[in-house]
């Protein structure tokens, strides 16, 4: 009989985001391509892994068609060079893809059937559109099961903002322009270029290497973000400049066993201590990740004040704000995105789980003081997913 096991996150890398679009880095790079690219960077970056005891391959898309479909994380591997006796398979949950990858390839791990996977997603929003090829069944609006507007993330959005007045848009401005502030720093103290994968990319002048992320905008002002259009209503209050825009990038990690990280040398940036799900009304699903972290914390026995660094994913600056006030944290509390979040850095749908998870491991190391952490993502038609991680560094000094 298997033996129940810690599960730990012992590295994770991902491709530069770009941004979607034929003016975009990777128009004309596959999105396959891409994650297979950063998967081959996990390996390299881990020569002690044995690649044959790879128990599976999980790789998320929110759209699987195209350079997305069949399957990605059986072709990924096999384009990857992985021995050809590691299966893999395929993970949706549209925003939160990698993040279920994680989740799911560590319930295994868990329960003692896997030793060592593979978990990320990948998605190109330049070749697929948000929502492209989806068919809702028209059950949704006969029977008034979900608003049409719940389908457009930008709608839900604004509603976050008539359900909590006090979110002014200000407010969400202000937390975006600290965003693009806060990453434009961590770039120039070089926190984030570590865990990046260059991509050789084709344009029009030819061949180029993508190193850094493309969607940025360290030049951001408040009089700047206030001349923005609202495009999801009129007079509304959530812009271009305030969410997470439209882009293309991929993320992997290497998910272990604590004993088989130990046997084969590969070390441990993070030790999995809970992770939950939740729904909640789709209308509004920005707010998702709140009752998802409730249920973590429950599960860890842990309460809010004991995480030390969140890592939450910025779709939008609202859906961030309604997060911290109903914890009743500041908005720009020092704990909260460190290096900046989706806003600037860019939101390719599936792998974003699993660059909250780079980063946080990245800054578990470089503050011993803290013990636990928490990445956590609002999701489409109304959910959140929250994973509680423990810092192996931990020196039980205060920071
Ligand atoms: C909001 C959204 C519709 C904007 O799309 P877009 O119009 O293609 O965005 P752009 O990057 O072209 O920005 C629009 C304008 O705002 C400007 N802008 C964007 N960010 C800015 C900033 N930080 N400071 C100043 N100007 C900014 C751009 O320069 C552009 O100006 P222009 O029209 O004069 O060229 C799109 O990014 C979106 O749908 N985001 C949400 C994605 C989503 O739902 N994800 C899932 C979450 S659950």
């Amino acid at each position: 009989m298997a033996e129940r096991s810690e599960v730990v996150f012992v590295d994770g890398v991902r491709t530069p985001f770009g941004r979607a679009g034929e003016k975009g880095m990777y128009w004309q790079t596959r999105a396959d391509d891409l994650i297979v690219k950063a998967l081959i960077g996990l390996l390299e970056r881990n020569p002690k892994l044995p690649q044959e005891q790879i128990d599976d391959v999980a790789i998320a898309a929110a759209t699987q068609t195209g350079d997305q479909g069949l399957t990605l994380g059986r072709t990924v591997a096999l384009l990857a060079g992985l021995p050809r006796t590691v299966p893999g398979y395929a993970i949706d949950r549209m925003c939160a893809g990698a993040m279920t990858s994680v989740t799911t390839v560590a319930g295994a791990i868990g329960l003692g059937m896997y030793d060592l996977a593979i978990a990320g997603g990948v998605e190109h929003m330049g070749h697929h559109p948000m929502g492209s090829g989806a068919d809702p069944n028209p059950r949704f609006v006969a029977e008034k099961l979900v608003g049409m507007d719940a389908l457009s993330m930008g709608a839900t959005a604004e509603r976050i903002h008539d359900r909590f007045p006090e979110l002014t848009k200000e407010r969400a401005d202000h937390f975006a322009m600290n965003s693009q502030i806060k990453l434009a720093a961590a770039y120039k103290a070089g926190y984030i270029q570590p865990d990046l994968i260059p991509v050789a990319i084709k344009s029009e002048q030819g061949w180029g290497l993508a190193e850094r992320d493309e969607a940025p905008r360290p030049e951001t002002t408040m009089e700047g973000l206030a001349t923005l259009k609202t495009p999801f209503r009129p007079h509304g209050r959530v812009t271009a400049g305030n969410s997470s825009g439209l882009n293309d990038g991929a993320t992997v990690s290497l998910i272990a066993s604590a004993e088989a990280a130990r046997q084969y040398g590969l070390g441990a940036k993070m030790r999995l201590v809970s992770f939950a799900f939740a729904g909640v009304e789709p209308e509004i699903m920005g707010i998702g990740p709140i009752p998802s972290t409730e249920k973590a914390l429950k599960k860890a026995g842990l309460s809010i004040g004991d995480i030390g660094l969140f890592e939450l994913n910025e779709a939008f600056a609202v859906q961030v704000l309604s997060f911290l006030n109903h914890f009743g944290i500041a908005d720009d509390d020092p704990r909260v995105n460190l290096w900046g979040g989706a806003i600037a850095i860019g939101h390719p749908l599936a792998s974003s789980g699993v660059r909250l998870m780079i980063q946080l491991a990245r800054q578990f190391e470089m503050h011993p003081g803290v013990r636990y952490g928490l990445t956590a993502m609002c999701i489409g038609l109304g959910q959140g997913g929250s994973v509680i991680w423990e810092n192996p560094h931990f020196d039980g000094k205060k920071n």
